[in-house]
């Protein structure tokens, strides 16, 4: 499916910059922090992060597509970015080499409904770790005009729609105080929390 995306992913997928934005900022994102970008895709989230966390921090990106890593690993080779770490795998297999201070799930249903993916990632997530959310969903039943959109452009990029009224609802096993706003006239959310301290 990404092979096909690959090369136009990024041109396509601008109109979502001001939700990517505000997923990196609910992350609170400090200098030195190590963070993970959950199929990570070309990039596209790399400079926000980076601008946040500085070259004292890491980055570590997640991505089962080679076509769209490759498009990444191109990103961080023209940028000479240092400090960023690429693992072509599915997340559910990968071998994610820290514990990590935040994590970001941008556009990521796939991964969001994979309860093995998401107990690989949780394993390296620290205690008061965040976490953020981000895609689109069904927007109320009586918004149909909003949902033929969102399963217009939905069906070009998941697998599945299983879980799509509450893309977030197993993060909140390890998340339990996430929060979700909608977005896109309530065919998008934005959610984030805190993985308890205790
Ligand atoms: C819609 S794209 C979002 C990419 C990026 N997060 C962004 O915001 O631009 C979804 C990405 O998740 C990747 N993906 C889907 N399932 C995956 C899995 N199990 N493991 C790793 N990556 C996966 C896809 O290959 C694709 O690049």
């Amino acid at each position: 499916m990404y092979r096909r995306h690959a090369p136009a992913y990024d041109r396509r997928v601008a109109v979502t910059q001001p939700i990517r934005r505000q997923a990196v900022a609910r992350l609170r994102l400090e200098p030195g922090d190590v963070v993970l970008d959950v199929g990570c895709g070309t990039g596209l989230s790399f400079p926000l992060i980076l601008a946040r966390i500085g070259s004292e921090g890491q980055l570590v990106g997640i991505e089962l597509s080679p076509d769209m890593m490759a498009k990444a690993r191109e990103r961080v080779e023209s940028s000479d970015w240092q400090n960023v770490t690429l693992i072509e795998s599915p997340v559910e297999e990968a071998q994610i080499p820290d514990q990590v201070d935040a994590v970001l799930f941008h556009f990521t249903h796939d991964i969001l409904r994979s309860p093995q993916a998401l107990e690989n990632v949780f394993q390296h997530v620290k205690r008061g770790g965040r976490v953020a959310a981000a895609g689109t969903k069904w927007a109320p039943w009586w918004a149909f005009p909003v949902n033929f959109y969102v399963w217009s452009l939905a069906r070009r990029y998941v697998t599945t729609l299983e879980g799509f009224a509450r893309p977030w609802s197993h993060l909140l096993r390890t998340v339990p105080d996430l929060r979700v706003e909608p977005v896109l006239f309530g065919g998008g959310y934005i959610a984030w929390g805190t993985v308890p301290k205790g």
